[in-house]
C-alpha cells in the first residue's frame, strides 16, 4: 500500500454524512496532492469488486465520487452484478476498462488478478452478495471478483466487505459463520444496515449508503 501523506482534518471537514459524498473534500483524501517530501503522488487506487445483488446501484454513487476526487478506481464485476448494472455504467463512471471475466484484459507477462491486486491502495467489495461472501472466507475463486481478491495481502492492504442482502439471508447460521471467518481473517465488514429492503421486508441486511462506503475507505486508508 503506497503511503498515504494528506492530513484533513476529519473532525471539522466532515461533520455531516454528506461531506462524505464531496468530491473537493474527498479530493484531499483519495485525489493526488503532494507528500511531506513535496513530490506529487497519485490518487489512491481503489479496487471495487462488486457482486450480484439490489444494491449494485447504490455503488455508481460511490465509484462517481472516488472518480471526481481524483482516485484511481478500477471495478470488476460477477456475472450475475451485470444484471443488475452494465458493466459500461462503471466504465463511464471509472474512466477504466471494467472486469468481467478473469480472461479479458490479459496484461502480457502478468496475470491480471495479481497485478490488480499488487497495485491496490484498499479494496472494497460493495455490495457483497451471501454467495460472494461464502466464496471469499472459503478460499474459492470462482468470478473475476473473488480470483483478485485471492492474490490481496491482507496485511498490507485493507479489505472492505460490504454484505447486503435479504433479513433472513443476513441471520442465516451458514451467513453469520461467514462473516464472524471474514472478520477473523483481516477483512473490515461495513454494515449491514436495517430499514426498508427491496424484497418488501423491514430487517438487516440492506447494504451501507455510499457515503458511509467512503468513509469506511477513508478510515482504512488513514490506518
Ligand atoms: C432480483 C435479485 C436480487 C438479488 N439480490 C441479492 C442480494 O441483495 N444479496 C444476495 O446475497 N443475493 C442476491 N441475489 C442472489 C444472487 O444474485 C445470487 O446468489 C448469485 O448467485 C450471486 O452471485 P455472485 O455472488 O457471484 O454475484 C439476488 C437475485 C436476484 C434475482
Amino acid at each position: 500500500m503506497t503511503e498515504r501523506q494528506s492530513h484533513p482534518d476529519l473532525n471539522s471537514d466532515f461533520k455531516n454524512p454528506e461531506d462524505w459524498l464531496n468530491p473537493q473534500k474527498l479530493a484531499a483524501i483519495f485525489g493526488p496532492h503532494a507528500d511531506k517530501n513535496g513530490d506529487n503522488t497519485e490518487g489512491a487506487r481503489i479496487f471495487i469488486g462488486i457482486a450480484g445483488g439490489i444494491a449494485v446501484y447504490k455503488v455508481c454513487t460511490v465509484v462517481s465520487r472516488l472518480a471526481q476526487a481524483g482516485a484511481q478506481v478500477t471495478v470488476a464485476m460477477t456475472e450475475s452484478a451485470t444484471r443488475f448494472v452494465s458493466p459500461l455504467t462503471f466504465q463511464a463512471l471509472s474512466g477504466n476498462p471494467v472486469y468481467t471475466s478473469p480472461w479479458e484484459h490479459l496484461e502480457s507477462s502478468d496475470p491480471q488478478h495479481i497485478s490488480l491486486a499488487d497495485r491496490s491502495d484498499a479494496v472494497l467489495i460493495a455490495p457483497c452478495t451471501m454467495n460472494s461472501l461464502a466464496s471469499i472466507v472459503h478460499g474459492q475463486t470462482d468470478s473475476v471478483v473473488t480470483l483478485i481478491l485471492s492474490a490481496i495481502d491482507r496485511k498490507t492492504t485493507p479489505v472492505l466487505i460490504a454484505p447486503a442482502m435479504n433479513d433472513s439471508m443476513w441471520t442465516q447460521p451458514a451467513n453469520q459463520r461467514n462473516i464472524k471467518l471474514a472478520q477473523d481473517d483481516g477483512n473490515i465488514i461495513v454494515g449491514p444496515g436495517s430499514g426498508w429492503q427491496a424484497c418488501r421486508h423491514d430487517g438487516t441486511g440492506r447494504m451501507s449508503e455510499p457515503e458511509d462506503l467512503i468513509q469506511a475507505l477513508a478510515l482504512a486508508l488513514h490506518l
